[in-house]
């Protein structure tokens, strides 16, 4: 059933190729320069009517509505606020009928995402959801679903469920965006095109196991990390910090880069890894200085990154190279070293990884 994998949780990592190509299968219209969401069940007049997004999501689930936040707002300029599923059900959210809510949840059964919905409806607002499981309850009381197509996810950490969620969310702001005017043919086969090179980059991506695994054996008796990261890539930092936690019980924070200064630079000295998210985009020089403020105080960082040269080398004890995509799509990439690196850490701390203590894979109950 692991089919030769020592945990589902490793199966699932290497399943992403396969879950990313099922995730866009028929839903790219290359000659119309649109996508096309088979169940979304909302008219281009309804979705080109939409005034503001909310989406409500928990756990890593909310981190890939995080990330979503970013897409939707730059691709598709729709004002978007992100909920942490709890939160936003207790919180007298305003709903008007303009406003669409997104509920993201891999299993469609987390209470509190479920009682956001029944929030959002209650109030009159139309709701979609983004899910990976057929007929669940989110699936079943939304008006529209995107569904991933991960297949069945065991390991209680969300691996593939996520990845493909950020999937599902690039093809929901291209939508968006279309219908809005705000992109053309032209400007969504761009994405397009590297969306379908995607599964191909993670199976590369990775090859970088055993580089992964060696960094792992140099931190794992380490009590504290650190993830940094900024704009898209901050959600993946806390992402990679709920992993470690998740399934190594080391205590871990991600935190946006240049948030540092305001607190979190406090915690470092020799014993704290620092791992930071490097892609090659214009914040680049901005990361690299924090990463120069960890090593002056004497902190390790372990650089993530698509582009390898001497500036990277020279401020960091390890580097990990990944492949380069654009930069809407590199957190889907750079999430493939975050689930590794716990993985490894986990398996050589001894942990039931597949099944963490107090976790269960489903909240169904508040
Ligand atoms: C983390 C994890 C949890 C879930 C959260 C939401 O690895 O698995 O944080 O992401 O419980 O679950 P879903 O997506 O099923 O609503």
């Amino acid at each position: 059933e692991k089919g030769g994998y020592r945990h589902f949780m490793l199966k699932e990592i290497y399943e992403q190729p396969r879950a990313l190509a099922d995730t866009l299968a028929g839903r790219i219209r290359e000659e119309q320069g649109d996508v096309y969401l088979e169940d979304l069940a909302l008219s281009d007049e309804e979705l080109g009517g939409v005034a503001k997004l909310n989406i409500v999501a928990c756990g890593t689930s909310w981190h890939a509505a995080l990330v979503g936040k970013f897409l939707i707002e730059k691709l598709a300029r729709l004002p978007v606020e992100v909920d942490i599923a709890s939160e936003f059900r207790y919180r007298d959210p305003i709903i008007t009928p303009d406003t669409l809510t997104l509920l993201i949840s891999q299993s469609g059964e987390t209470a509190d995402t479920l009682a956001g919905l029944r929030e959002a409806k209650g109030k009159g607002g139309k709701v979609v959801a983004i899910c990976n499981v057929l007929d669940s309850s989110i699936a079943r009381e939304s008006h529209g679903v995107i569904y991933t197509h991960a297949g069945p996810e065991i390991g209680v950490a969300s691996t593939k469920a996520f990845t493909t969620q950020l999937v599902a969310l690039v093809l929901f702001a291209l939508k968006l965006a279309r219908v809005r005017g705000l992109l053309d043919a032209d400007g969504c086969r761009a994405l397009t095109d590297e969306l379908v090179k995607l599964p191909r980059k993670i199976e590369e991506a990775l090859e970088q196991d055993e580089a992964i695994e060696e960094v792992a054996r140099l931190y794992m008796n380490a009590s504290d990390f650190l993830y940094l990261g900024r704009g898209n890539q901050y959600p993946i930092a806390l992402e990679g910090a709920l992993k470690l936690k998740e399934i190594s019980y080391i205590h871990a924070e991600g935190y946006p880069a240049g948030e540092m200064k305001h607190g979190p630079i406090a915690l470092i000295d020799e014993n704290l890894p620092v791992v930071v998210l490097l892609p090659n985009n214009d914040t680049r020089e901005k990361v690299i200085s924090n990463m120069q403020e960890v090593r002056a105080r004497a902190g390790k960082v372990i650089a993530v990154t698509d582009h390898d040269d001497p500036l990277v080398r020279d401020n960091a004890d390890q580097v990990l190279v990944f492949p380069s995509t654009c930069d809407d799509l590199m957190p889907v990439i750079l999430s493939v070293p975050m689930q590794l690196l716990a993985y490894h850490i986990a398996v050589l701390k001894g942990t039931d990884v597949d099944q963490p203590r107090n976790l269960a894979k489903s909240v169904t109950v508040e």
